[in-house]
């Protein structure tokens, strides 16, 4: 009963361009979101998992949380319309006081190992999330203007992100109140002047996004089958 996962599968994934929700996309022999589910489905430090799904895939979602025997979905929580609003559907319905990682059902490759970092930073600090150093050097570009980021000073936030109930449901509950918007959520704890705590997690972790990444979650699929990375 270390912590509880939120795990986001309400999106569209208009950037895949697959013509349905991308957590369905098949990889392996399975569709995405039940790679993302075996993870904390098999890690002992997880207790219970929230499944975020829009409510027109909510029959195909409980098909595929039944067909894998997933026991620690405790929960369908419906979808809003951006991400943040999928978030706090599903924070509004957490039961327990407990640790809460909040991911997206995108990123099948999170490791047991990096989620166990993950948690024991967030309770040292009260929150934390995975990101990795930008290889790219990093442009702001407004109008003509162009400045060069200093990267040494640049993090990729990935997820899981994860914070302590009260920190949680603090800062969903301010940004709903004032109405704003952000793409992750530890962008919202700086709203209540909070911070998290960086944990440098691996480039294996990345988001399905574009097609492009289809190629290389099979990939991926293949070394981990081999046994060289986990
Ligand atoms: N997500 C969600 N509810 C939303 C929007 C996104 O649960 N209203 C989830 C997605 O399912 C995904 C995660 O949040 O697992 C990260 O979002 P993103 O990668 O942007 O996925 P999509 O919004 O589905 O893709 P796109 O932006 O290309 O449409
Ligand atoms: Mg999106």
């Amino acid at each position: 009963e270390n912590y509880q996962a939120i795990v986001l599968a309400a999106g569209q994934g208009k950037r895949m361009g697959v013509g349905h929700n991308k957590q369905l996309i098949a990889l392996g022999d399975r569709p995405l979101i039940a790679h993302t589910l075996q993870v904390f489905e098999g890690d002992p430090w997880c207790s219970a998992i929230y499944l975020v799904v829009h409510p027109d895939e909510h029959n195909v979602m409980k098909d595929v949380v039944t067909e894998y025997g997933f026991s620690k979905v405790v929960k369908f929580v419906n979808g809003g319309l951006e991400r943040q609003h999928s978030v706090k559907n599903a924070v509004d319905t957490l039961s327990q006081d407990l640790v809460t990682f909040v991911h997206d059902g995108a990123r099948p490759f999170v490791s047991e190992g990096e989620l166990h970092k993950l948690y024991e930073a967030t309770v040292s600090h009260g929150a934390a999330f995975l990101a990795t150093r930008v290889t790219d050097t990093i442009k702001q570009v407004e109008g003509h203007e162009v400045k060069t980021l200093d990267r040494s000073k640049l993090y990729q936030a990935q997820t899981p992100q994860a914070f302590t109930y009260k920190w949680l449901t603090e800062a969903h509950d301010y940004a709903a109140t004032k109405e704003m918007i952000a793409t992750d959520d530890v962008a919202l704890l700086e709203l209540i002047n909070k911070n998290a705590a960086v944990v440098e997690g691996s480039y294996h972790n990345f988001k399905l996004t574009t097609p492009e990444d289809i190629q290389k979650a099979e990939n991926m699929l293949k070394i981990n089958s081999q046994g060289n990375y986990k």
